[in-house]
């Protein structure tokens, strides 16, 4: 069984979204047997609360369900987890700062397995917060995180062929 937690800072948009994504090509794949899929943020802002109706809406308009409820990270999740993937690279580094010693999870970040984040503009490391911003950046988001998503599960089940 391969564990993925996606974490952004809210738990309510980027990460659900992620979250929702990847358990939908999981599941079109026929490997639900293999992978346990979480969310969370680094922050507890919006912990119990659904997603943003926004990341909802995005998701559906492509036959994808966001069911979670938010909540924050926690110590344990470090070792529940085999892949912790942040949003952003501020997302990442405070992973990084309350990562236990004992800690086995990789950390990385999403766009890592962008095919089109390639280039020198640090930002292109990042999926960028929507919260406030206008519904397009939904869409943005959206596509960033479809074609992360995509080519991170290339690369477990590659790592799960290899195995
Ligand atoms: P997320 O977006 O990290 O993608 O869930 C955010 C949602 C809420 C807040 C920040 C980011 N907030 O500050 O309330």
């Amino acid at each position: 069984m391969i564990r993925v937690l996606f974490v952004c800072l809210g738990n309510i948009c980027r990460s659900p979204l992620a979250d929702g994504v990847f358990c939908h090509l999981v599941r079109e794949r026929g490997l639900e047997a293999h992978y346990s899929i979480d969310s969370a943020g680094t922050s507890a802002y919006h912990a119990g609360d659904p997603a943003d109706s926004r990341s909802i809406a995005v998701a559906r308009k492509h036959g994808i369900a966001v069911p979670s409820i938010s909540r924050q990270t926690r110590s344990s999740d470090y070792n529940e987890f085999d892949w912790i993937v942040a949003m952003d690279r501020q997302n990442l580094s405070d992973l990084r700062a309350k990562e236990p010693d004992a800690g086995t999870a990789r950390l990385v970040l999403l766009r890592d397995y962008d095919p089109q984040a390639s280039g020198s503009d640090a930002s292109a490391k990042d999926v960028p917060d929507p919260y406030y911003g206008g519904p397009g950046g939904f869409d943005t988001v959206h596509a960033m995180v479809a074609r992360s998503c995509e080519r991170l599960l290339e690369v477990l089940e590659e790592a799960r062929a290899q195995a």
